[in-house]
């Protein structure tokens, strides 16, 4: 078995951006600057933002975090998008989710300028994604590919298990798996919550990508020799053997399912730090014009 190091790869990646960063500056351009919406105090969207604003700083960013209480109405976070939208000076901004109950995130999303949506949620870049023209792509789903291509594992003509549907990861892996790409041409089958036989289609897979939000949801049993396996499960579990008094959980039971697979990814360490540098990509791409 070998161990997907996310750390690693987003490390080199981040080293590759700060450099093309650093030339554009040397040429006179301007900084690439990104910029986060966080509502509220949630504590894991503090902290993937706080980790969004460090990876600016180390690659020569500039980045924004415009901060509102749990109690902002709609109207004025749409307002704000419209700031940002007509913002020169900003190239690409994302608006943290989950967002409180009392505002509607399709609303929000589909408010984001497309050619400034660095996350790739909005409907217009989902779209263009599925059909495959240029579009940003979103992060989570990136960074996966990014990963399988960077350990050079084949997934061409290859059974992948994507188990989750949702918006942010499940559903855009499933199309982006299934492509006519460089990282593409799986035959791809998306599990859910009404999925009849999920074990046995797990147990014919070559490649499982678990993004269900479920705690060592994939165990051992369910996983045949050889395959790879990748973890988005970032649940935050209590633990007395954390300062923080948590832990972040996978969607593996990674004792168990490391034994059989050929590859797999840790949490943390693993999916967490490429969702990131591809978020920076993103908005990379967003500075240079190259999307739109
Ligand atoms: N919440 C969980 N993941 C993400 C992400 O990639 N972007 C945003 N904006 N919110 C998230």
């Amino acid at each position: 078995m070998e161990l997907i190091d996310g750390k690693k790869i987003s490390a080199e990646i981040k080293e590759e951006i700060a450099l093309e960063v650093k030339k554009i500056k040397q040429a006179g351009g301007k900084t690439p600057h990104l910029a986060a919406i966080l509502v509220g105090h949630d504590g894991g969207s503090e902290t993937y933002v706080a980790h969004k604003v460090k990876a600016c700083e180390f690659v020569g960013f500039e980045s924004s975090l415009i901060r509102y209480e749990d109690d902002v109405i709609e109207a004025e976070l749409l307002a704000k998008i419209d700031e940002l939208n007509n913002d020169v000076q900003i190239d690409g901004f994302i608006v943290q989710l989950p967002l409180p109950k009392h505002i509607s995130e399709e609303k929000i999303i589909e408010a984001i300028n497309p050619d400034k949506d660095v996350d790739g949620f909005h409907p217009v870049n989902v779209g263009r994604m599925s059909i495959g023209l240029p579009s940003f792509v979103s992060a989570t789903p990136a960074g996966i590919l990014q990963l399988l291509k960077r350990y050079n594992i084949d997934i061409s003509g290859k059974h992948c298990v994507v188990l989750g549907r949702s918006n942010i990861v499940g559903r855009p892996v499933s199309i982006l798996l299934s492509q006519k790409a460089d990282v593409g041409n799986a035959t791809v089958t998306v599990c859910h919550s009404r999925t009849a036989n999920l074990k046995e289609l797990c147990l014919q897979a070559d490649i499982i990508i678990a993004a269900l939000g479920v705690p060592e949801f994939l165990t051992g049993d369910m996983v045949k020799e050889g395959t790879v396996v990748i973890d988005v499960g970032t649940t935050r579990v209590k633990s007395d053997k954390t300062k923080s008094g948590w832990k972040l959980k996978g969607d593996v039971k990674f004792d168990e399912v490391a034994e059989k697979c050929s590859y797999i990814t840790p949490v943390p360490g693993g999916v967490g730090p490429m969702t990131i540098v591809s978020l920076l990509k993103n908005t990379l791409l967003a500075a240079k014009g190259e999307i739109y």
